[in-house]
């Protein structure tokens, strides 16, 4: 009698894999909470170090907590020598999020709490970790560019921060606001592929560093945050919004993805591109690149239409990043900096009741295969 094999859930869709109290992704409504608060009425009330806050330490600061969360933050936006030297080592064409994810690496073997899984160590790791996630995406920026980097400056927030640390000067009040909320609105999502990656990597007792480093790499895919970057060179090669039809369908006659559309999760409107898009129109207007902003327009209506598949995060943040002056090569850099936050938090709550992760697979291979002796064995015909 052939024993009935389990059927794996393809992509884990629907599988609950942990309890978290720091977010809720309600994909049927298109609403999505932090720690209980629905992100419409956080988005553009709240600053990016408040929900920091939140997230990790489970309410939202009052003033006096929040001056200080913030000045601890800015104190630490800075590297180890050796992690600068080892950014202007980096090769010119690497992929930023590739430097990223080694530099933060990098960043484990000079913490001084490198070792320490402690709740206090943590802490103290969790500050700098953020603070230098922004500091080596603005100083790798700058080093490309040719330009000195900056130091933060401790009148700024983290959003201002992270402007003023890439373009040296201080961002306009409507670029501040946006940029924050933009952080915000990216700091945590639920179980995504990411998250999940730092909770797998913790829950085998490794430290906060190496987390981090699997989320990085795990963002980094097309599919995942990769696909900011990925819009906007569709946004470019289209380049007119009388070429939206003709190129969306060819894509979508060939069986290719519309990048920055679909979720896993929402069923309906993403509601973190709700608020992107209305950035997106505003800032695209002032900073003359309205044709962008036209283009992504039709192509939402078009993909709507034609497949009933909403935007996600990633399409509005592309012209949004455009629009404050950020290379495309960096857009993926920029969800990575918000959502650390989120990373951290999920990486605090596993430590706080650990169990290590490590699910089944259904095996698909043979049994009771005899062995040859390599003297013996000859190729399977066909092979070289
Ligand atoms: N463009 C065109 N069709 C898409 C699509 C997209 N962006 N996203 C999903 N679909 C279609 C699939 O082709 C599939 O259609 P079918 O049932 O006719 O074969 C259906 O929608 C379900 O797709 P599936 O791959 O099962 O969904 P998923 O939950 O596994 O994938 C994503 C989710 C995000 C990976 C997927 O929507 C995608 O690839 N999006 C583009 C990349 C992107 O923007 N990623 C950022 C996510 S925040």
């Amino acid at each position: 009698m052939t024993k009935k094999r389990k059927q794996p859930v393809r992509g884990l869709e629907g599988v609950v894999a942990a309890e978290t109290f720091l977010s809720h992704v309600d994909g049927a409504n298109g609403k999505l909470y932090y720690r209980g608060y629905d992100i419409d009425q956080l988005a553009g009330r709240a600053c990016y170090e408040e929900i920091v806050y939140l997230l990790w330490f489970g309410e939202l600061p009052d003033a006096e907590q929040l001056d200080s969360f913030r000045a601890e933050l800015v104190a630490e936006m800075r590297l180890p020598e050796q992690v600068s030297e080892l950014l202007r080592l980096s090769p010119p064409n690497a992929n930023p999020m590739v430097v990223l994810r080694t530099a933060v690496s990098a960043l484990g073997m000079f913490d001084p709490d490198g070792g320490k899984n402690t709740e206090q160590a943590n802490l103290r790791k969790a500050k700098r970790i953020l603070a230098q996630v922004a500091t080596i995406v603005t100083s790798l920026y700058r080093m490309r560019s040719g330009q000195s980097t900056v130091s933060a400056d401790k009148d700024m927030g983290f959003a201002e921060n992270f402007l003023y640390m890439l373009s040296g000067k201080t961002p306009r009040k409507i670029e501040r606001e946006v940029f924050d909320t933009t952080l915000l609105l990216h700091a945590d999502h639920g179980l995504a592929a990411s998250t999940f990656a730092a909770r797998t990597t913790v829950s085998t007792l490794a430290g906060m560093h190496s987390a981090i480093s699997s989320a990085l790499a795990s963002l980094k895919g097309p599919l995942h945050g990769g696909a900011n970057r990925k819009v906007m060179e569709m946004l470019e090669e289209i380049g007119d919004a009388d070429r939206v039809a003709p190129y969306i369908e060819g894509m979508l006659g060939t069986g290719q993805r519309i990048m920055g559309f679909g979720h896993r999760m929402y069923k309906t409107e993403d509601p973190r591109s709700r608020h992107l898009r209305k950035f997106s129109n505003k800032l695209c207007s002032r900073a003359g690149c309205d044709q962008l902003y036209e283009i992504s327009q039709k192509i939402e209506a078009l993909v709507l239409e034609r497949k009933g598949i909403n935007p996600n995060v990633d399409f509005y943040s592309a012209t949004v990043q455009s629009a404050l002056g950020i290379p495309k090569e960096y857009y993926t850099c920029i969800f990575a900096v918000a959502r650390t936050a989120g990373w951290i938090a999920h990486v605090m709550e596993q430590f706080h009741d650990n169990r290590l992760i490590r699910p089944s697979s259904t095996y698909m291979g043979g049994f009771d295969r005899k062995f040859v002796p390599l003297a013996k064995r000859s190729a399977p015909a066909g092979a070289s």
